[in-house]
């Protein structure tokens, strides 16, 4: 048994009465304990958490870690042409060490700036060294390979037999599904409509159904990619997605930032899950997905940085801060204020994988996940009466953030981080 106790802290549960208190958290292995008042208990390791704030771990719904390495490519180009000159490309020469540190460098920089859960969407090979990674890193993660049977202009390298992209996604979730008491789960992803097969995505529906695992894909982020969907199916992306029934409550939608009103009503009805990315959206030119109107039908929409390269920066806080700010010139000042979008970061994050029981909120019994912040060097007269998730939303930055846990484990404590389990 090991436990931490974090005492005199801020600590902003994200519980359903969104509660913030002032007192100690106290962590009992992989889980929380007790959150109350000057707890009087004994505990391997204490943190005065004194002037500091705890924070529910960030939930990154959409990644991708393979990518890291691909940072400052193209970047001045929109998404088919990105994809077709620079990033496949780089996938395809990717091998097993390149993968295993691109994910690992990711990885550090996430913990480092408060991320405890991604959903991670690896390249077409050696996606087995990026759960190497994920396993040694400590980090919470549903992963998986990509999965790409289809397109002229994907490389050679890239283009995958049907048969053999179903039968690697499988080998890879019976070897990693569930590993670590849960830490790690598969999750499938077909990459776009644009790149499978209906085939492939009729077998990936059956295939999410039987193991209960997420499907995790891109759809309706650029006005070229919709074109190429409707050019081949005569419907939008999600009404195509929904038509062979795939858009149900396992399915993360990365971007949508066009969608007609149908498909948001598809979203809504069968309970998608919606990844918005504000930073990928902006700078590959992709658009401002109309994300208040999806929270008004009450539908699920959680936050992901995408991949180094969209947006060159795998920093919650930015992604929080993009997703309030960029609708605040037609939508007004209030319609994604900070809490919103803190929900989304943490919370939204958590109903997205299905694990709203056990992350996205600081409450006993769940797993222990989450930040400390060091708010201090903010220079306003002391007087003020400061909203401290507003304060998070609009000004903080990775380097506020001095401890990381996962699963009760610290990973990353006064900026260093720390390797959990070198044993696989
Ligand atoms: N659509 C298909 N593949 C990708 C990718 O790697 N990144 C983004 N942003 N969109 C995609
Ligand atoms: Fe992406």
């Amino acid at each position: 048994m090991s436990s931490i106790l974090i005492k005199n802290a801020e600590i902003i549960t994200m519980n359903a009465k969104e509660d913030i208190l002032l007192g100690d958290l106290y962590i009992v292995d992989d889980r929380i304990a007790e959150i109350g008042p000057n707890l009087s208990v004994s505990a391997d390791k204490v943190i005065d958490a004194s002037g500091k704030t705890v924070i529910p771990g960030f939930i990154q719904t959409h990644i991708h870690l393979c990518q890291t390495l691909f940072r400052g490519q193209a970047d001045d180009l929109e998404l088919l042409d990105w994809l077709k000159q620079k990033i496949w490309p780089l996938e395809a020469s990717h091998d097993e060490e390149s993968i295993y540190y691109s994910a690992m460098l990711g990885i550090g920089e996430l913990l480092q700036s408060g991320t405890t859960t991604v959903v991670d969407m690896e390249t077409v090979h050696h996606t087995e060294y990026a759960f190497q990674a994920i396993a040694e890193s400590g980090i919470r993660a549903l992963a998986g390979k990509v999965m790409m049977d289809k397109g002229d202009e994907v490389p050679v390298l890239l283009r995958e037999k049907t048969s053999s992209s179903i039968q690697e996604s499988v080998d890879l979730l019976e070897k990693w599904h569930n590993h670590d008491n849960g830490r790690i789960q598969y999750a499938f992803c077909p990459r776009f409509v644009v790149s499978c097969t209906e085939e492939l995505l009729t077998n990936v529906r059956d295939l999410s159904a039987g193991y209960n695992v997420r499907v995790h894909t891109h759809a309706s982020e650029n006005a070229n990619e919709i074109l190429l969907v409707e050019r081949e199916y005569g419907m939008r992306n999600v009404v195509y997605l929904d038509s062979i029934g795939l858009a149900n409550d396992r399915l993360i939608l990365a971007h949508c930032v066009w969608l007609d009103e149908e498909e948001k009503r598809i979203i809504k009805q069968r309970g998608v899950k919606v990844s918005h990315c504000p930073g990928s959206n902006l700078k590959l030119a992709s658009g401002v997905a109309e994300v208040p109107s999806l929270l008004e039908k009450q539908a699920f929409v959680s936050l992901g940085a995408d991949g180094a390269p969209c947006n060159n920066n795998l920093d919650m806080f930015n992604e929080m801060r993009l997703a309030a700010i960029i609708q605040k010139p037609v939508h007004g000042p209030t319609a994604m204020n900070a809490r919103t979008v803190f929900r989304m970061a943490t919370i939204g994050g958590a109903k997205a994988v299905g694990m709203e029981g056990e992350i996205g909120s600081l409450e006993r019994g769940k797993k222990a996940d989450l930040a400390i912040l060091n708010l201090n060097d903010f220079h306003v007269y002391p007087s003020f009466d400061i909203d401290t998730i507003s304060r998070i939303v609009y000004s903080a930055t990775r380097a506020d953030v001095e401890t990381t846990v996962v699963n009760g484990k610290i990973l990353m404590e006064n900026r260093k981080l720390k390797t959990v389990n070198k044993d696989i």
